[in-house]
């Protein structure tokens, strides 16, 4: 029998103390200490031992010794997962997909294990029963790979599972809700994700086969059990999305195995999750005339470029207090902007309530999106339609001066792919231009007057 020990832990970095104390010295946050036992043998391999020289296995090499040989990936067939994963599963890797509850996360392994040809898969939940799964299952399409399920929620048993069926990969389903015999503290804690996470990580390198964990996000967007977790893995995904929307959006965080600038798209159907190949086509609307309060962004998400439609209205305050609200868009920032045309341009738009809505329930973190934001703000309030062939990209500071943005050739470039004729840019951006005869008419500006002026005569 080993000894039982027990110590305080924060529940929000993993710090340790013996004592409860009310706000965690190493990442400040109050009330986090919660009481965990951990029960197990005295760790006598953390000790260094006396006659250590003997006991080492591996020996150090000179690293111009070392022999590069490139990680074996496993085809996911699934072309955008393959991507965000830097080029497809790497062998005897750990990846952890976080994201909220309901957002597909559970849909999305499914579907990528269902479709693995030839392969044979183990999917462990301990969330739901073999009979969800398969419900799940006859939803998104006939199994083409040889995919074993399993409800358990105790990982000595997964071991057993996966030593009883030898699959290729593991996917555990999710982090929170497996717990090991050694510690005594309920599962989801963190002592108990960071053993299990530990143990999956060892398994995965010993043995080569990849093991995938799902992990759930908490009220603050980050995955329970958080920082703890993410140094431990090799490879963060973020699922993220609305709920009430279509489309999700799959991005590493990070990735030992490839860049984190990485991002596919998925739309939530019926059957699924499809991948969405070309993003530009479903975020622009297919109104056949213009409408007033819509401008068209080129926006870079990740590595890609696509273009995004952002819609305002603008209408006269019916109370006192107007009101500010945007989806997709940070507030703040919109209200920053706004202070901008009243100040630089002379708009009054004290008065008025905004809404903005980036279509399809994006979250656009590119700033060149700024510029479109005052521009849909700016049509709807005077009521006159922008071209729909028109489209634009640029910061906006405080002084109402355009800024340059990052990656300009790929913006005009997929402008110009989907047949638009117009594309504003920053004046800086379009003296580094290389490529200047192009189909598409490049308007410079330097200041959102000059935007404004050529948007609205
Ligand atoms: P799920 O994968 O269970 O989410 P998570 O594991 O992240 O909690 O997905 C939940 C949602 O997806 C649920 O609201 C139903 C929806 N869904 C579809 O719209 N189509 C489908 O084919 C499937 C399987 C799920
Ligand atoms: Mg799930």
């Amino acid at each position: 029998m080993g000894k039982t020990k027990s110590v305080f832990i924060c529940q929000k970095c993993g710090a340790e103390s013996a004592k409860w104390i009310g706000r965690c010295p190493s990442c400040g946050e109050w009330n986090s200490y919660t009481e965990e036992i951990i029960h197990k043998e005295q760790n006598s391999t953390t000790k260094i031992p006396h006659n250590y020289s003997e006991q080492t296995k591996q020996k150090p090499v000179l690293i111009e010794q070392v022999v590069a040989t490139d990680e074996k990936r496993i085809d996911t067939s699934s072309s955008e997962f393959n991507r965000v994963l830097g080029g497809g599963l790497v062998k005897g890797s750990l990846v952890l997909i976080g994201g909220e509850p309901g957002i597909g996360k559970s849909t999305l392994v499914l579907q990528v294990a269902l479709r693995m040809k030839g392969k044979r898969i183990l999917y462990a939940s301990g969330e739901e029963s073999t009979n969800q799964i398969k419900m799940r299952s006859d939803r998104i399409q006939q199994p083409e790979s040889e995919c074993y399920v399993v409800s358990e929620t105790s990982l000595e048993q997964i071991f057993v599972h996966i030593k009883n069926t030898q699959p290729d990969i593991v996917i555990v389903d999710s982090i929170q809700t497996i717990s090991t015999e050694t510690i005594d503290s309920s599962p989801g804690s963190i002592t108990q994700v960071r053993e299990c996470a530990i143990a999956l990580l060892r398994f995965a390198k010993e043995t080569g086969i990849p093991v995938i964990l799902i992990g759930h996000i908490n009220k603050d967007g980050n995955i329970a059990g958080p920082k703890v977790l993410e140094h431990i893995v090799d490879t963060v995904l973020q699922f993220e999305g609305d709920r009430h929307y279509m489309y999700r959006i799959l991005r590493a965080n990070k990735n030992r195995f490839g860049s984190t600038d990485e991002l596919a798209i998925f739309e939530m159907n019926n059957y699924g999750l499809r991948e969405v190949v070309n993003p530009s086509e479903l975020l622009l609307s297919h109104a056949q005339e213009a409408l007033s309060g819509i401008a068209v962004s080129a926006a870079i998400e990740g590595v890609r470029p696509f273009l995004i439609e952002v819609q305002a209205l603008v209408s006269t305050a019916a109370y006192g207090t107007p009101q500010r609200s945007s989806t997709g868009f940070d507030t703040r920032r919109l209200n920053m902007l706004l202070a901008v045309i009243e100040k630089r341009a002379g708009f009054k738009l004290a008065q008025k309530d905004v809404f903005i809505n980036i279509a399809g329930g994006l979250k656009v973190n590119d700033p060149c999106i700024d510029l479109s934001i005052l521009a849909a703000v700016l049509s709807s309030n005077l009521d006159i339609a922008i071209e729909k062939s028109t489209c634009m990209a640029g910061e906006v500071g405080l002084s109402g001066e355009i800024r340059p943005i990052s990656r300009i050739e790929q913006r005009i470039k997929e402008a110009e792919k989907l047949g638009f004729n117009k594309i504003i840019i920053p004046e800086y951006n379009f003296k580094q231009l290389t490529r200047k005869e192009t189909t598409i008419e490049i308007v410079n500006v330097k200041r959102i007057e000059d935007a404004f002026r050529n948007l609205f005569g």
